[in-house]
């Protein structure tokens, strides 16, 4: 049984299906992302049709402050939260090199230091109680070079399966979810139209991926790839020559 959920970017793509998925399951939420009418839209829709209790905090994640609220809702022993998902996320459009570096310290600052700040809190009380479970959205980028985003995704595939590995005797399962392409406003965001390099079969549906990662998540499995598809192409990406991966990386974004 798990009890109150913490969410960021709950009010869209990924983040909005496990925020409904979990109601589903009689979750309490707590859900954050930048806009507050649409946090608390979100927010609404969800008590009235599950009837569950969701808190709603603004907070831009890349801000010292902003993170500070997220923290102190992970820290209040009076709410505790079981269940930390770490998926607010984005991507400059271009190529490192090419960006600006204001926007990498932003990339960065969400994808990296955000979520760090958060898991630190989380395994710090969580492993005070005996238990607790971390999800951290990855993607299948992690296994491939494809510039800051696909670092940064990386980053936090390798210290979640550490984690899993170091906190599940203490009772905590810390897991990356890598997905691959996935139908979100995450690339509308971007600024770009990936159905002209991404064909449909590479296309997934946030639901069933939320779906699949619950599943593995309580199996307590470190990375969690969903769809057999992308299973074969992680796979591949990890074990064939670096070269012919770095060149197969190249298209599609
Ligand atoms: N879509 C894909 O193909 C794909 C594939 C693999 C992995 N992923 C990963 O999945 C995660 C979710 O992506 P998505 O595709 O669901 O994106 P999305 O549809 O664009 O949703 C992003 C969510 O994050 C929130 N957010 C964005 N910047 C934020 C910030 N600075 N502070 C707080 N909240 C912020 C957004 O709300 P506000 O704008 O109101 O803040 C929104 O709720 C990301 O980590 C992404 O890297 C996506």
């Amino acid at each position: 049984m798990r009890g109150r959920a913490l969410i960021t970017g709950a009010t869209a793509g990924i983040g909005n299906a496990f925020a409904r998925e979990l109601a589903s399951r009689g979750h309490d939420l707590v859900i954050v992302a930048r806009n507050t009418k649409r946090l608390e839209r979100v927010a609404a829709g969800l008590r009235e049709k599950y009837h569950v209790e969701v808190d709603v905090i603004t907070a831009d994640l890349a801000t010292h402050d902003g993170l500070r609220a997220a923290v102190n809702a992970l820290t209040d022993t009076a709410r505790p939260v079981d269940l930390l998902v770490n998926n607010a996320g984005s991507s400059v459009a271009e190529w490192f090199g090419i960006t600006n570096i204001e926007d990498e310290d932003h990339q960065l600052d969400l994808m990296v230091r955000a979520p760090m700040h958060l898991m630190d809190a989380a395994i710090k009380a969580m492993t005070g109680r005996g238990h607790g479970e971390i999800l951290n959205v990855a993607s299948v980028a992690a296994f491939t070079p494809r510039g800051t985003y696909s670092a940064h995704k990386a980053w936090i595939v390798n210290l979640s399966r550490w984690a899993n590995y170091h906190y599940g005797d203490a009772g905590v399962t810390v897991m990356a979810l890598c997905p691959g392409f996935v139908r979100t406003e995450f690339h509308q965001r971007m600024g770009i139209d990936p159905n002209k390099s991404v064909p449909r079969w590479m296309w997934l549906n946030a639901d069933k991926v939320v779906k699949a990662a619950l599943d593995d998540l309580d199996k307590r499995k470190a990375v969690s790839v969903p769809t057999v598809r992308y299973k074969i192409l992680a796979t591949i990406s990890q074990y064939a020559p670096k070269p012919l991966v770095a060149r197969m990386a190249r298209r599609g974004r």
